[in-house]
């Protein structure tokens, strides 16, 4: 019913609204007496600092999350961390010990193909810690440790307040490894946890923008293809806004690390092909800010037509934007959790222009619980 998706004609909508509560209730807790604590906790202290090399595991958006939090992991702990398909790191004879920690990220809990990854790595002696969205799922119940976030029941078939959440979580994970290795001092890790807490009010300002990223939407429903560009965090956000694309709108959308422009993708564009691009903060990144001003440079002088998400203010974008999305200013390892809600309002705007259902994409399943 119209109540049940909280006056939207979709769900999806009505959970990416959710998204600043999702954040806020899977942050809440975890950080009491200056420490940040895991929930339910069963990986002590002593074997966080043990740790010496980090897999994410996980598939679709989740992975995405991965990608995401690869960058935050590795700069907090100094540890070494990969992330991979669930489905190729089961096969792959992965190289794991007692000293590998696993996260295995999964909203569902039952993903065939994350739940064998987690069976591989406990029967490697690695330790495996979950990450869900549903209560006693398979796939923490299998695990050493699991994390929950606390995003709600997510209906609509693509993930989208759960991949915020997951973001938050796999960040939790991150400082939870620094404290235990020392890598950050506590107040560091009272200041990262923090700047974390200040998200759902970032999300709930870009929120305040989506008509006009709807509008937007609606003006590319005709297009035959989109590419998605981006650095450092914003590659996996090109990525994920790729991916809600295909899921959604059943268009061909690829999403690109910029730096790789001139190594391929730029052969495919054309007159009026949109480009999206995720650029960073230009004072928290310069060197990658000008790097992408200057990719975005290059592809407006093939034809195509620019969609730029930068940070607000950022005039320096103005000038090769054909469509500007501006977000709030927000630490740069946390950016994805802003950038990627336009992007989500893209696909969904999209998809319904072209008259698809959201929440229901033909042929996915919410759960794929088969391998
Ligand atoms: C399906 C869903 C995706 C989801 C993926 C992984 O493909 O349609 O939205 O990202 O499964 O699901 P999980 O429950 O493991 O996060």
């Amino acid at each position: 019913s119209a109540a049940e998706k909280g006056g939207h004609e979709y769900f999806m909508l009505k959970e990416i609204e959710e998204q600043p509560t999702a954040l806020a209730d899977t942050l809440r807790g975890h950080f009491v007496d200056g420490r940040i604590i895991l929930d339910e906790q069963r990986l002590s202290d002593q074997d966080l600092r043990d740790v010496d090399k980090v897999f994410v595991v996980a598939c679709g958006t989740a992975y995405h999350s991965g990608l995401v939090a690869k960058y935050a992991i590795e700069h907090w702990t100094r540890l070494p961390v990969e992330v991979e398909l669930a489905s190729e790191f089961r096969y792959r004879d992965p190289v794991l010990d007692r000293d590998t920690l696993v996260v295995a990220v999964s909203q569902s809990g039952e993903t065939a193909d994350t739940l064998e990854a987690v069976r591989h790595a406990r029967e490697q002696k690695a330790r495996v810690l979950a990450v869900c969205n549903t209560n006693g799922a398979q796939i923490p119940r299998e695990s050493d440790a699991v994390l929950y976030t606390h995003a709600g029941p997510e209906v609509g078939v693509a993930s989208t307040k759960t991949f915020l959440a997951q973001i938050a979580a796999i960040y939790l994970v991150g400082l939870a490894l620094a404290q235990a290795r020392g890598t950050k001092y506590p107040d560091e890790v009272g200041r990262e946890f923090e700047e974390l807490c200040a998200m759902p009010d970032a999300v709930a300002r870009v929120l305040s923008t989506v008509d006009r990223v709807r509008e937007l939407g609606r003006s590319l429903a005709d297009a035959k293809a989109v590419l998605f560009l981006g650095r450092h965090v914003g590659y996996p956000v090109a990525l994920e806004g790729a991916l809600k694309l295909k899921e959604l709108a059943y268009m061909h959308a690829e999403g690109f690390a910029a730096g790789e422009l001139k190594h391929g993708p730029i052969a495919l564009i054309e007159e009026s092909l949109p480009v999206v691009v995720v650029m960073p903060s230009p004072k928290g990144r310069a060197v990658l800010h000008a790097k992408l001003l200057s990719n975005i440079s290059e592809i407006q002088a093939r034809g195509a037509r620019t969609i730029v998400i930068a940070e607000e203010g950022d005039e320096t974008v103005r000038p090769f934007a054909d469509e500007l999305v501006e977000v709030p200013a927000v630490p740069t390892l946390l950016q994805p959790l802003v950038s990627t809600v336009p992007l989500q309002v893209l696909a969904a705007e999209i998809a319904r222009a072209r008259g698809y259902d959201v929440d229901k994409p033909r042929n996915l399943a919410k759960s794929v619980t088969v391998e």
